[in-house]
């Protein structure tokens, strides 16, 4: 016993005596320095708050870089987010100057050297969104300190600008648009230059993001002006082919913004919007569209990228020669469209009745360019389980499937083909999570069927589960330990079953004819590993509908 006691206290102050820490770093733009928290005995992570990556950006220009300072910042704060519409959805929230990064660098008894780089890329619709994410008590949900710790790597947060100010555009070089991309590619090549300094290999960066910030993963991964300076990349629910996550029509949406704000529409717009006053740009997006089964909630993103033939030189399906050297794990959650359905057609309220015809009229407005023999096709298709009497559960659970297919699931589908087919180093990872949302059963707001919503991944990845104990199960920290695993040991090595941490199933590379991937949830097995993920519908949306368009162009909005 009093042996156990001397040892503690000698592990205690060799604890003490080395804590480790970066103190000061030195930046291209001047010093920083943040703040170290303890973590048991022997470890410690490093964080820094609000180091800016850009210089406060001129309304509708790319980021320029930042003139730098004299002295020390004491980066222990977060820089205010990226102006957007405020949740009253009445007016603005944020701040024009957020082109800031945040940092944690975790420590042994020694100062880390040559770490492998994960930057998380923010989800939001493109329209709202921040490095800080939902706040629940003393904690918010997108602190890096768990996947640092855990895993070993730093972690790096990004501000980049959304709504009108992030993607407004005239689809032409008068306004090309994509300030948000060019942002988040500006804080990549920061990262790329100076994470030397806080303990980080340059040669080794993963993005990361769930969402808009998986396009953005997307985007970033295929444009030509990551190459060198991207290694890996993570897209969880959202890839570039997303009908929600390319914008199609943007001179109209200028116009109606200009329309809003008081410009003229013809020569003289593009030099009104650019003087136009942040706010005043932001609320023009109001009021949002109103969601219903002939115009779902995900296909009313109006603010979004852009191909302008710069940074997104071409289609995204011809730019994956981009990627070929970037190892890429793509997933999405098996009721990603959930969420949305909710809002399209009430189907939050259990007791109320979803009619077939509404079923009808939601399929409809997603291959409306597929026409009405298109709507029909797909209609047989998804009701041909369903027998002569269908229960509400099955008509509630095919609305979502068709949401959750034509919203996430094809897509992402769509580019692990395309990216195992251009591959030339770059590996390939497929995921489906399937943990059942913790809102649903019986005796709670949704229905007991209800998989693994939309953003539902979040709380996992960040080690949410460890944090806010009380609110998870055993369960939870088994999932949130797998999730941590695979993905710091694919942001170390290129492939999630080797790293530092111990996984519970071999999980198989994406290949062009096996099209394996793995189910992830707290129970997963050596069954855990599937194949051809829902082939059937991937054809309907990605062969036989397009088939169908007189312009040849999927999920056309
Ligand atoms: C927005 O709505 C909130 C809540 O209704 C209200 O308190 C606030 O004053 C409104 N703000 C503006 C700018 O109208
Ligand atoms: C914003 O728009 C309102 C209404 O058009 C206008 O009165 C106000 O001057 C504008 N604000 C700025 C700072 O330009």
């Amino acid at each position: 016993m009093d042996k156990l006691v001397i040892l503690f206290a000698v592990a205690l102050s060799l604890g003490k005596a080395s804590a480790a820490t970066l103190g000061v770093v030195q930046t291209e733009g001047g010093r920083v320095q943040g703040q170290n928290i303890p973590i048991g005995l022997s470890r410690s992570v490093d964080v820094f708050k609000g180091i800016p990556f850009a210089a406060k950006p001129e309304i509708l220009e790319k980021p320029k870089p930042h003139p730098g300072w004299s002295g020390v910042l004491q980066a222990t704060k977060f820089a205010d987010m990226c102006m957007q519409i405020n949740t009253e959805q009445n007016g603005s929230s944020g701040s024009e100057d957020c082109l800031y990064l945040n940092i944690w660098v975790p420590h042994g008894r020694q100062v880390s050297s040559n770490l492998p780089v994960m930057i998380w890329l923010y989800g939001g619709g493109f329209i709202s969104g921040d490095t800080v994410g939902a706040v629940f008590q003393d904690n918010f949900l997108y602190d890096g300190q768990e996947i640092a710790d855990r895993g070993n790597v730093i972690v790096v947060s990004v501000g980049y600008r959304v709504g009108t100010l992030g993607f407004l555009s005239t689809g032409d070089s008068d306004l090309p648009g994509n300030y948000g991309l060019w942002d988040q590619h500006a804080s990549i090549a920061w990262v790329h230059r100076n994470i030397r300094a806080f303990g980080g290999d340059p040669e080794s960066i993963t993005l990361f993001g769930e969402s808009a910030g998986g396009a953005s993963v997307s985007f970033q991964s295929l444009s030509p002006y990551n190459k060198g300076l991207v290694r890996r990349a993570i897209s969880q629910s959202g890839v570039a082919f997303c009908p929600w996550a390319l914008s199609r029509n943007p001179h109209k949406i200028a116009v109606q913004v200009a329309e809003k704000v008081g410009c003229p529409t013809d020569h003289r717009m593009v030099a009104c919007l650019k003087s136009t006053d942040a706010e005043n740009l932001t609320i023009a997006a109001l009021p949002l569209e109103l969601a219903s089964p002939d115009h779902p909630n995900m296909m009313s993103m109006l603010y979004t990228p852009v191909v302008d033939g710069d940074f997104l030189p071409d289609q995204p399906a011809n730019l994956f020669h981009n990627a070929a050297d970037i190892d890429y794990l793509v997933g999405v959650n098996d009721f990603d469209g959930h969420i949305f359905t909710v809002r399209d057609m009430s189907l939050g309220d259990k007791n109320k009745e979803t009619p077939v015809e509404n079923v009808r009229r939601l399929l409809a407005a997603y291959v409306k360019a597929s026409g009405l023999s298109g709507s029909e096709i797909a209609f047989a298709e998804y009701t041909s389980t369903w027998g002569p009497s269908p229960s509400q559960d099955t008509i509630k659970k095919t609305a979502v499937d068709i949401s959750t297919d034509s919203g996430f699931l094809v897509p992402a589908q769509k580019s692990l083909s395309l990216h195992a087919d251009n591959a030339r180093s770059g590996r390939t990872f497929s995921y489906l999570l399937t943990e059942p949302n913790l809102l649903g059963g019986p005796d709670k707001p949704f229905h007991e069927w209800l998989g693994a919503d939309h953003t539902d991944d979040l709380q996992y990845v960040f080690g949410k589960p460890f944090v806010t104990p009380k609110a998870y199960g055993d369960r939870h920290r088994d999932l949130s330990t797998f999730m941590i695993a695979y993905w710091t040991n694919f942001a170390r090595t290129g492939n999630p079953n080797y790293g530092n941490l111990k996984v519970p199933v071999f999980w198989p590379e994406f290949t062009s004819s096996g099209k394996q991937f793995m189910e992830i949830n707290a129970k997963m097995n050596e069954g855990s590993v599937g194949q051809e993920m829902r082939l059937r519908f991937v054809r309907l949306w990605t062969s036989i509908l397009p088939s169908l368009q007189s312009d040849g162009v999927t999920n056309a909005q």
